[in-house]
């Protein structure tokens, strides 16, 4: 199989595919993924060499303001993914399924994933669900779409999980998520996305599965670890999970630039010569006599 090399405005490395995840896995190095929701932030991180982007059904709380990702609807997620297709070539893009997209019927599933490659220039899908949801990801991969798992805390089922809390720590919790997980793999996914469960329990289904798992809030005995950028970033307020290390504080830079930018015009510091155009002396003289 051809590799191919792929030239962006910001860099230029191989395409990441599922290809790539196999081997990382099989070398034994971690699989690196964040969200993406527009066009800058994904020419940022395909520059920084991250592997996987997902635009992540998260955006409907992080971007769209909602309770939950219920909300958010397959045009919505389109759109996000458009403009992260635009701003990132070498990651593998992995558009997220919405809630209702795949959960009513296998074609529902299959059309909609067609959609996020068709329509979104995704590479990839990611859906929530384990051995309810084999049948799609046999019909999707079926269809010659990747798709990626997603077990543990899944946010579409937040009402019957009795709200955003970590799974799978009884003995019986544990191993249906390990049996999930085999199943998802017998299915055809690719890989899988563990989130909020015990570190233990995610190392163990990580060393029994033959593919990927990447771990949100499940320690560091996954093949991967993936965080929503938002909260990377320190720019979502509202709630920030206690997995998440914050690598930058930009909801306080933002406060401070917005704060610094009212400031200046109020006190006519902006616009300063620098940012404003001119006209010559004789143009402007030349203009009264027009007026006159
Ligand atoms: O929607 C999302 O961002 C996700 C991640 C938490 C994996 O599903």
């Amino acid at each position: 199989m051809s590799t191919t090399t792929i030239a962006t405005t910001t860099s230029t490395r191989k395409k990441v595919t599922t290809l790539t995840f196999r081997q990382k896995k099989e070398r034994g190095e971690p699989i690196t993924m964040l969200t993406a929701y527009d066009y800058p932030t994904a020419m940022s991180i395909d520059k920084a060499g991250i592997d996987p982007i997902l635009v992540g059904d998260l955006l409907a709380m992080v971007v769209l303001g909602y309770e939950n990702t219920l909300p958010v609807t397959m045009d919505e997620m389109l759109h996000h993914a458009r403009a992260v297709a635009r701003g990132a070539k070498a990651p593998l893009l992995v558009g997220d399924m919405p809630f209702m997209s795949y959960q009513v019927s296998v074609e529902d599933a299959v059309r909609n994933a067609g959609r996020f490659l068709q329509q979104g220039g995704m590479d990839a899908v990611k859906l929530e669900g384990g051995r309810e949801r084999a049948d799609a990801v046999r019909a999707i991969t079926g269809a010659g779409i990747p798709v990626m798992g997603h077990l543990g805390l899944t946010p579409q089922s937040v009402h019957q999980l009795g709200g955003f809390r970590a799974q799978g720590k009884t003995a019986s919790a544990g191993k249906r998520l390990l049996e999930d997980a085999q199943i998802l793999a017998e299915a055809g996914a690719f890989s899988l996305v563990l989130e909020s469960v015990p570190a233990r329990l995610a190392e163990y289904i990580s060393k029994q599965i033959s593919i990927p798992t990447i771990g949100i809030g499940a320690g560091t005995g996954c093949d991967g670890q993936v965080l929503v950028t938002h909260d990377l970033l320190g720019l979502f307020e509202r709630f920030t999970p206690k997995f998440v290390r914050q690598y930058a504080n930009l909801h306080e830079t933002m406060d401070k630039a917005f704060t610094e930018y009212l400031n200046d015009v109020s006190t006519r510091q902006f616009p300063a010569a620098e940012h404003t155009v001119e006209m010559s002396d004789e143009e402007w003289a030349a203009f009264h006599k027009e007026v006159k």
